[in-house]
């Protein structure tokens, strides 16, 4: 038997740990910040152990891993990464398939990120700059003709960009906004990343990097905008849905390969910077553009709902993809049904604004169980046998099947078995949106 570490309590961790699983040889345990129903479960039933704790403290996932005989960790929210857990770990002698403090830099630090790939010549970046003074971030904003996006340097929770037309009126609001950002230090960091603001279709693709190689994962597509038709505040990502043949629907096998290969210049990057291997989960945030594919940002663990997309339909092994990446050397490609998925989330009434926080949710068991929907429990706990709502998102409900409009039903009808102050977005995986997502390819004349 294996005992394999999570560090985490979200939808995306219970994917994770729900993969993990499936292996029979493997015991999970499981540190994290709240009673997660999902993962305790599957840490009791594979004979592990789980903890509350604060998982932002390297001292304390430490001490929980102590005389566990933990042949493998996964530390796995951007928090935690950025704390430096998985250091601890390392140091205490515990292989791990994340990336450390100094590599998960290329999330928690955004400016450091365009900076390096800058400095090795990696392509894809649009056009930007980094301030430290009101004065020439103004002009830049000016000299993009005040179409821009404005992004704190740190870690915001996705929160804290800004793009002119959505969150930013116009380029005063911007001006005014990289002004605020520069004297309240969000994120922590007192410099600021401004880009010109792109147009096109966004996408996500995730890697596994063993340092030297990263194998791409199916792309998915996020839906951050927290009502349908993309429009009101941005949240952590309301919804998502991957394809069949693991490309989009709006987008070509060559968009995928120009991803891929900016992923991997990027881990090249890293290691001639810092002689050291970028371990872990990598994951481009991009652009389809008429002038090609843009990286809009790293993150430096799994996306969540992203996660729950490709974990769905993994079928090689977890453990063993995660222990040869923490072993520094991958053998082969991972590979994954050629299934179709779309994964909704259930948010508490006043989310993203102001959550109603302590709701019991009231759950058909064999409505859910007939619509054949994976179920995973993300911002809930369990009291006496119900489960309540805290204040970020509540359960992603993931239809896999042939065609995402196939997917898309079986997610609807799953979330139609949950009542209670929680809502959804109805338009994800709709042939509707996929049709509005193509339409604005061709709009752009992207390529
Ligand atoms: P980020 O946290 O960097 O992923 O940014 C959040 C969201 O802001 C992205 O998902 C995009 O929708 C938008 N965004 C970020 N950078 C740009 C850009 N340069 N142009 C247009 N939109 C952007
Ligand atoms: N889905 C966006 C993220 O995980 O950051």
């Amino acid at each position: 038997m294996k005992n394999f570490l999570l560090v985490g309590n979200g939808a995306r961790e219970h994917a994770i740990a729900e993969a993990i699983c499936r292996n029979a040889n493997v015991r999970l345990f499981a540190f994290m910040s709240a009673n997660h129903p999902g993962i305790a479960a599957l840490a009791r039933k594979s004979g592990g152990e789980f903890a509350i704790g604060d998982i932002h403290s390297p001292a304390q996932v430490e001490a929980f891993a102590e005389g566990k005989g933990i042949s493998l960790a996964f530390p796995s929210p951007d928090a935690v990464l950025a704390a430096g857990v998985t250091d601890a770990l390392l140091i205490a002698g515990v292989p791990c398939a994340a990336p450390t403090k100094e590599a998960s830099r290329l999330e928690w630090d955004k400016a450091y990120c365009r900076e390096l790939l800058r400095d090795f010549r990696v392509p894809g970046a649009p056009k930007f700059g980094i301030f430290d003074n009101e004065k020439e971030a103004h002009a830049f904003i000016d000299a993009c003709n005040g179409e821009v996006a404005v992004k704190p340097s740190g870690l915001t929770g996705g929160k804290g960009v800004k793009v002119t037309g959505f969150q930013l009126k116009d380029g005063a609001e911007a001006k005014q906004y990289a002004t605020e950002l520069l004297s309240a230090k969000l994120g922590g960091k007192v410099n600021i990343v401004i880009e010109e603001k792109l147009d096109g279709e966004e996408f996500s693709l995730q890697a596994f990097s063993d340092g030297s190689k990263i194998y791409g994962m199916p792309l998915v597509q996020d839906h951050k905008r927290a009502y349908e038709g993309d429009v009101g505040p941005n949240t952590g990502g309301m919804g998502s849905y991957s394809d069949a043949n693991h490309l989009l629907p709006f987008l070509k096998r060559e968009h995928r390969d120009e991803a891929l290969s900016i992923m991997q210049k990027t881990i090249e990057a890293f290691r001639k910077k810092t002689g050291k291997p970028f371990i872990g989960v990598l994951y481009g945030g991009f652009m389809a553009t008429k002038n090609g594919v843009k990286l809009i940002e790293y993150n430096a663990r799994f996306g969540d709902p992203e996660a729950m997309n490709v974990l769905s339909i993994l079928k090689s092994d977890l453990y063993t993809i995660f222990e040869q990446m923490a072993a520094h050397k991958m053998t082969k490609a991972p590979e994954f049904e050629k299934k179709a998925t779309v994964c909704k989330y259930l948010v508490p009434e006043g989310y993203p604004v102001k959550s109603v926080t302590d709701q019991p949710l009231s759950i058909e068991d064999l409505t859910l169980e007939e619509s054949g929907a994976r179920v995973f429990y993300a911002s809930v706990y369990e009291k006496d046998g119900t489960i309540y709502t805290q204040s970020s998102r509540s359960i992603g409900l993931v239809g896999l099947a042939g065609t995402i409009e196939e997917a898309e039903k079986i997610s609807e009808s799953a979330c139609s078995a949950i009542s209670g102050k929680v809502w959804h977005r109805k338009d994800i995986g709709t042939p509707e949106l996929l049709k509005r997502r193509t339409e604005h390819m061709k709009r752009i004349g992207a390529r």
